[in-house]
């Protein structure tokens, strides 16, 4: 089982602590991300799930603990060295360009990366092979899909870098009920690329269905870290979110 795995985790965070400027929201946060393995990070809102992706990416400064990708310390690295050792980071309500096509959207995301022309067409193929929705509307501007398609087309772009790791921050933010599940399988199913994705969502049931692991943030401290089969009843989430009277209420 997942809590059982050994070797060295694709992402290592211990201890991290981070804000802006002097102000500090991330206390201490420990978490681990497995190669072909998805993590997910819930907390309420402002609980620092945002402040922390932005440290594992080096956006933000790690003040103090220390962030590992493949056994090797990033913590002091520039966020471009870091995308260069195969992090890729999808911002929270991140846009596509609406006026240019699917393709040329997924072309952008390889010329930042200074691809050459056939390496670029090998990744776009693939990325139409993990999001066959988006090879059927290549040709069509990115404006007209819906919000779970573009979602799906940030999502690509970022793949484009072929990186070692995702960071998603709230995918399933602005979409509809109905769809964000869907966007969650999808999401679900980068993992036997071998990809190891930390998502950061607020969809508690549709992201733990296709977690390994959880972890829940409150107040910039991990207040519960666990392989998803131990949260299956969603009480220990729960209890996590609103303390213990609210799972006696919720469920007596
Ligand atoms: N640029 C900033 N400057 C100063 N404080 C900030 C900044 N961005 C966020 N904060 C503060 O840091 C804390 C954590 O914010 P963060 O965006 O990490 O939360 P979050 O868990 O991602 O919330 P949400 O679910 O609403 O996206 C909040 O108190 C927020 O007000
Ligand atoms: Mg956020």
């Amino acid at each position: 089982m997942m809590s059982e795995e050994n070797g060295t985790p694709l992402l290592r965070v211990r201890n991290l602590g981070t804000g802006y400027g002097d102000l500090r929201v991330v206390w201490d946060v420990s978490l681990d991300v497995r190669p072909g393995r998805l993590t997910v990070l819930l907390g309420r809102n402002g609980a620092g799930k945002t402040t922390t992706l932005r440290a594992v990416s080096g956006l933000n400064k790690a003040v103090a603990g220390t962030v590992e990708l493949d056994g090797r310390d990033v913590t002091r690295l520039a966020p471009h060295q870091r995308v260069r050792l195969g992090m890729a980071y999808v911002q929270e309500g991140k846009r596509v360009f609406h006026r240019q096509t699917v393709e040329q959207n997924l072309l952008l995301g390889g010329y930042t990366l200074k691809m050459r022309r056939a390496a670029l067409r090998e990744e776009i193929q693939r990325i139409y092979e993990l999001f066959p929705v988006l090879g059927e509307k290549r040709g069509l501007l990115a404006g007209s899909m819906s919000g779970g398609q573009q979602q799906m087309l940030a999502i690509g772009q970022a793949l484009m870098a072929r990186p070692k790791l995702l960071l998603l921050d709230e995918p399933s933010g602005g979409l509809a009920p109905a769809i964000v599940s869907e966007v969650m399988e999808r999401i679900g199913q980068l993992k036997e690329t071998g990809l190891g994705i930390l998502l950061v969502e607020q969809a508690v049931e549709a992201s733990v269905r296709v977690a390994d692991q959880v972890a829940v943030i409150d107040m910039g401290r991990v207040v519960v870290s666990a392989s998803a089969d131990e949260v299956d009843d969603l009480g220990v989430l729960r209890d996590a979110y609103f303390g213990r009277g609210g799972r006696e209420a919720a469920s007596g």
